[in-house]
């Protein structure tokens, strides 16, 4: 009797698994075509109510990857204007740790966003029945907009059809009178305006890009599983700029509006990504716990302006060998992780202390002679080097965290016989850090807002 129940037991037991993973597996191909999560999607699968925590993975390319055809302004983007762009990222940024508005050469007045050149892109859908839209995710951008018709002032050539509320049973414009819209200041650092009783959002980014539209709320779809009931967004009437074909922006800041706050209870304002380097066509983006258990988790820290994820650099080695700067250096300035710049940004002294020693690792490679107007000034022609012996470098942060950065997180192609030192100093040490994307390409990088930690694990797309 002992014994047959139990054998029912297991069967029972063996039965629950064989679906569940029937389930999860189905899911997890569904979703991401990586079985990497199932152990992470097991239990919040069968209870969908009771989904905090769970996991949604997107599959994640550069937005220079397309397969689409590009458009003219696509065409023109090459690696000098990529720098160029990167550059105005970061002067954008920096301003506003500094708390001003830049003042460009030409005397306009920079407000709101940043945007950035090197942008990777997700595939998420929009609406009742829903619409797939290719957006830009940033870590450095609160507010998530697409263009919308009817397009009342005008919007630019994008990869799928434009958005269309009036055929979306879902949409709701935001009113103006609620505290909703009141809200969206602090992710676009502009007011929000009324149109009749319709809350208007206006966002600006360098170099006059800019979208205005109807702040309203809608069904957000990230996979078959996972929907988000009156997702907050701008419905871009007015689109302009260096977008390229992108059909829009993912906000992922730690500000109100951002999807990481507009979902705080499905995915426990926790999300990772692993960027695609070139020798993988697909990174990932996961909004919800289930990153793998060996991540080391650097502190997340809050600096001055609180939307960006601050983690403290303590040194860098290069061939196991600290370079011999002063913590006081990465502690003036501070450093912010953010997915949207390309190049690291250092302090002035880190950067040329990083540059020394490297040349000197690197001393038996012909050096190359970057593009006039580029901020890389270390580069090597290794086009004829077989197998060339490219010094470790490993970055450590707070708690102890070392991130040993590989050939692709260290030599930025510019051509096949010009690699360049992918890092850049600061016009001074005051300025603030930047840990950006190159270094961060094939690592999962997870966000863990309730932890406040920021986690590493390498080789992971
Ligand atoms: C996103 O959708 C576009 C067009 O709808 C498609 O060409 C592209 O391959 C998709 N990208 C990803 C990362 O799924
Ligand atoms: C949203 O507001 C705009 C401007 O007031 C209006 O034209 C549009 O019809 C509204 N849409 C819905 C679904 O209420
Ligand atoms: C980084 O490299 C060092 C020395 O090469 C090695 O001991 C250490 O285990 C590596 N750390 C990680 C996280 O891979």
């Amino acid at each position: 009797m002992l014994s047959f129940s139990s054998s029912q037991l297991l069967v029972a037991l063996l039965l629950i698994i064989y679906v569940g993973s029937i389930l999860v597996s189905s899911h997890s191909r569904e979703v991401t075509g990586r079985q990497d999560y199932i152990g992470a999607s097991l239990l919040p699968s069968s209870h969908p109510e009771k989904a905090t925590g769970r996991k949604s993975t997107l599959p994640v390319i550069h937005r220079d990857g397309h397969s689409h055809p590009r458009s003219s302004s696509e065409q023109s983007r090459d690696i000098v204007q990529i720098i160029r762009l990167d550059n105005e990222r970061v002067a954008f940024i920096q301003s506003k740790f500094r708390g001003v508005d830049q003042t460009l050469s030409s005397g306009k007045v920079r407000l709101g966003a940043i945007l950035g050149a090197g942008n990777y892109v997700v595939n998420i859908s929009l609406g009742t029945p829903k619409r797939g839209l290719t957006v830009a995710f940033d870590t450095g951008s609160a507010l998530t907009w697409t263009q919308c018709l009817p397009c009342v002032v005008s919007c630019y050539r994008q990869v799928n059809l434009i958005f269309d509320p009036s055929r979306s049973s879902s949409y709701r414009n935001v009113s103006c009178a609620s505290t909703t819209c009141a809200q969206i200041a602090s992710g676009t650092s502009v007011p929000p305006s009324c149109s009749g009783s319709t809350c208007l959002y206006g966002i600006i980014y360098g170099d006059s890009s800019y979208s205005n539209g109807f702040f309203a709320t809608e069904k957000l779809t990230l996979s078959p599983t996972d929907k988000i009931n009156n997702f907050q967004f701008g419905c871009g009437q007015d689109n302009q700029g260096l977008f390229g074909s992108l059909d829009g922006l993912m906000g992922l800041s730690r500000d109100r509006i951002s999807i990481v706050e507009q979902t705080a209870s499905k995915y426990g304002r926790i999300f990772s990504y692993c960027l695609p380097d070139t020798s993988t066509p697909t990174g990932y983006l996961s909004l919800g716990a289930g990153g793998r258990s060996s991540a080391a988790f650097t502190p997340m820290l809050t600096l001055s302006e609180p939307s960006f994820y601050g983690v403290k650099l303590v040194a860098i080695n290069i061939e196991g060998k600290r370079l011999p700067i002063s913590p006081t250096v990465f502690s003036r300035a501070g450093t912010i992780i953010d997915s949207g710049t390309v190049i690291t940004r250092l302090p002035r002294t880190a950067y040329r202390a990083l540059r020394t020693a490297f040349r000197q690792a690197m001393r038996r490679y012909l050096r190359a002679r970057p593009p006039p107007g580029l901020i890389l000034d270390t580069c090597y022609n290794l086009r004829r080097s077989i197998n060339p012996h490219i010094p470790s470098v490993t970055f450590t942060f707070g708690g102890d965290v070392n991130i040993n950065l590989t050939r692709n997180n260290l030599l930025y192609t510019i051509s096949r016989s010009c690699e360049c030192l992918a890092f850049t100093g600061n016009s001074d040490d005051s300025s603030m850090g930047i840990y950006g994307n190159v270094q961060q390409l094939k690592f999962e990088v997870t966000f863990n807002l309730p932890r406040r930690q920021i986690g590493f694990v390498p080789n992971s797309c």
